[in-house]
């Protein structure tokens, strides 16, 4: 078990704290991976994902705290550790006229048993694109080709920094599904984010951080649970009792009403059901019905009191 109970730990990181000179980039990080598990690191610009990241890597140490990957020690052990684990880069370049699949080979050639770099690939889209120089792919292709370089060595652990970003929106739908794919096949991603979106669709669990801290951990809908009870029902109705009998909801919190428009607001995940049960027991015809959910954008502005994006 880790520190916060989660059964067959992968990664293990227990207070880190990392300072560039004055700056305290990470202050006190701790959490577990899970075996399978994709693990989000999510918060704005400069909260110290990165960072984090890094030192879970191996690639930075922390100032204090411990790490724990795959039972080594990602920095005393280092060697072990870079053949076991891919890494995708945040902003990683290559030189221009490095062909795809000469990136490949020479990423292949740095490790003992790497996977077949064609099928790799095939299997994210590339394999039109073998004779292409680095500079000819458009950004999309780039991030597949880094994902398919963070994967030649068969990882047990993947570490994704920002993988969409910049990206648009059908690309980040083709990487979601790479992600979903490398998670299927029992490999364990630790990513970071800034899109609420992604994390929602993409981790099991996320750590939200912001200024070198955690503030909470767990799965999207457990943040929203915990931090965000309330659910909003909108509907339309030209009945004249209906305000009367939705006011009368136990869980009701909220009434607004603007004509024929009403905007309910109660907690719990009955909710919902409840005004349904209220809409059908006294036979009230609806013209509209919406059910509003909060989701990590608003556990997050809850949290922290801004949006991720100001
Ligand atoms: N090499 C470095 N030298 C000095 N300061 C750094 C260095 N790397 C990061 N920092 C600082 O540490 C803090 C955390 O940076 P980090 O890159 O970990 O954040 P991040 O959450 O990954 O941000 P982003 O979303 O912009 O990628 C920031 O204040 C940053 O300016
Ligand atoms: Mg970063």
């Amino acid at each position: 078990m880790g520190v916060s109970g989660t059964p067959n730990p992968v990664i293990q990181v227990s207070r880190i704290r990392k300072s560039y000179g004055a700056t305290a980039a990470v202050s006190d990080v701790s959490f577990d991976v899970g075996k399978g598990e994709v693990f989000g690191l999510i918060g704005p610009n400069g909260a110290g994902k990165t960072t984090t990241m890094e030192c879970v890597e191996g690639v930075r140490r922390p100032d204090a705290g411990q790490i724990s990957i795959m039972g080594l020690d990602p920095f005393r052990d280092v060697y072990q550790v870079q053949n076991r684990i891919g890494v995708q880069l945040q902003q990683a370049q290559l030189q221009k006229r490095i062909k795809v699949w000469e990136a490949v080979d020479l990423w292949a050639s740095l490790y003992p048993k790497p996977l077949d770099g064609n099928r790799l690939l095939e299997q994210l889209g590339l394999a039109d694109k073998r004779n292409a120089w680095f500079m000819t792919l458009s950004g999309g292709q780039k991030q597949r080709l880094f994902i398919a370089l963070a994967l030649i060595n068969d990882p047990e652990v993947v570490f994704l920094d920002e993988l969409t970003t910049g990206l648009d929106p059908q690309s980040r739908r083709a990487i979601w599904d790479l992600v979903r794919g490398i998670r299927d096949r029992g490999k364990t991603v630790l990513l970071t984010t800034h899109l609420m979106e992604e994390a929602e669709r993409l981790c099991d669990r996320v750590a939200i951080i912001e200024n070198g801290k955690i503030i909470d951990i767990g799965s999207p809908e457990e943040l929203v649970g915990r931090h965000c009870p309330t659910r909003t029902v909108v509907l339309a109705t030209g009945d004249a009792l209906a305000e009367e009998r939705l006011r009368a909801i136990p869980q009701i919190e909220n009434v607004m009403r603007q004509d024929s428009k009403f905007t309910l607001q109660g907690r719990g995940d009955d909710f919902v059901t409840e005004v349904i049960q209220c809409l059908s027991e006294n036979r009230i015809r609806v013209n509209d019905f919406r059910t509003v959910l909060p989701n990590l954008e608003d556990v997050f502005l809850k949290l922290t009191g801004h949006s991720i994006r100001d």
